[in-house]
């Protein structure tokens, strides 16, 4: 069964989330109710090339061909081609079903792939907005360089189920602090540090200060010339933040946590 079908059968327990690591910071998130919620989904080869001199070849194979991703609530963090992959987004078939929610150049993206116009939500930091049992809150990115000034990151809460907060792609500031408001259960965050996006240390020093239950490590595995131990994350969080358990996903595997 292909996996699009497995996550679509998967019966999630009341008060939990399911989680499905696709690589890089992409995920789907499924509720009880059975809302799917993706982010930063990148399901194609595109970046391949986009650097010269750098491979950005994909190791993680396409768990889910765009084609056949059906999702309820697509998200993206920013425009970045390995989170708004504007070829995953021209692949999709199910287009017209679901909403397409970021900030303005990943809505620039969703519109050149012809996503309607009525389907596009524009989002930024503070932002709350609602979409059937998932609420989702714009969070503060700070950009890692000046190709595009608008990242950000989400705090989605899962009907009664757990809060995620996803970092996105983002330098270190003092600001990330302030998701601590929030009381995310989960934070999953970058920790390569490759291209100023926050370093296994220093996303262990936003884990201790937002103090979630669990942490879990992205944006490590996709490219050979952008990948780091998530191992050393694991080191830095027991030091900086050891009341902070740590979970390293299996690419394409269920894991469900509920409150
Ligand atoms: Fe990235």
């Amino acid at each position: 069964m292909s996996l699009m079908k497995q996550i679509r059968e998967f019966a999630v327990p009341r008060k939990s989330v399911a989680l499905w690591w696709l690589g890089q910071s992409g995920y789907i998130f499924k509720t009880s109710e059975g809302t799917l919620t993706s982010v930063d989904l990148y399901l194609t080869d595109s970046c391949n090339g986009l650097a010269p001199g750098m491979d950005l070849t994909r190791k993680v194979p396409v768990l889910i061909e765009p084609d056949e991703l059906d999702v309820d609530l697509y998200t993206c963090t920013h425009n970045h081609q390995d989170h708004t992959d504007p070829l995953t987004i021209r692949g999709l078939r199910n287009k017209d079903t679901m909403c397409f929610l970021g900030p303005h150049p990943s809505c620039d993206v969703f519109r050149a792939e012809n996503v309607e116009t009525g389907r596009i939500v524009a989002a930024w930091p503070q932002k709350e907005m609602e979409f059937r049992d998932v609420t989702i809150r714009g969070t503060f990115a700070l950009p890692t360089d000046d190709s595009d000034l608008n990242h950000m990151g989400f705090v989605y809460q899962f009907g009664s189920g757990p809060k995620i907060y996803v970092t996105g792609d983002t330098d270190y500031s003092d600001l990330l602090f302030s998701v601590e408001k929030q009381k995310p259960d989960i934070v999953i965050t970058v920790i390569n540090g490759g291209f100023n996006n926050l370093s296994h240390w220093e996303a262990a020093e936003v884990c201790g200060k937002i103090k979630p239950k669990l942490a879990i490590p992205c944006h490590y595995d996709m490219f050979p010339d952008n990948s780091v131990d998530p191992k050393q994350f694991r080191a830095t969080l027991g030091l900086r933040a050891p009341d902070v358990a740590y979970n390293e996903l299996e690419h394409g595997k269920p894991y469900v946590f509920g409150v």
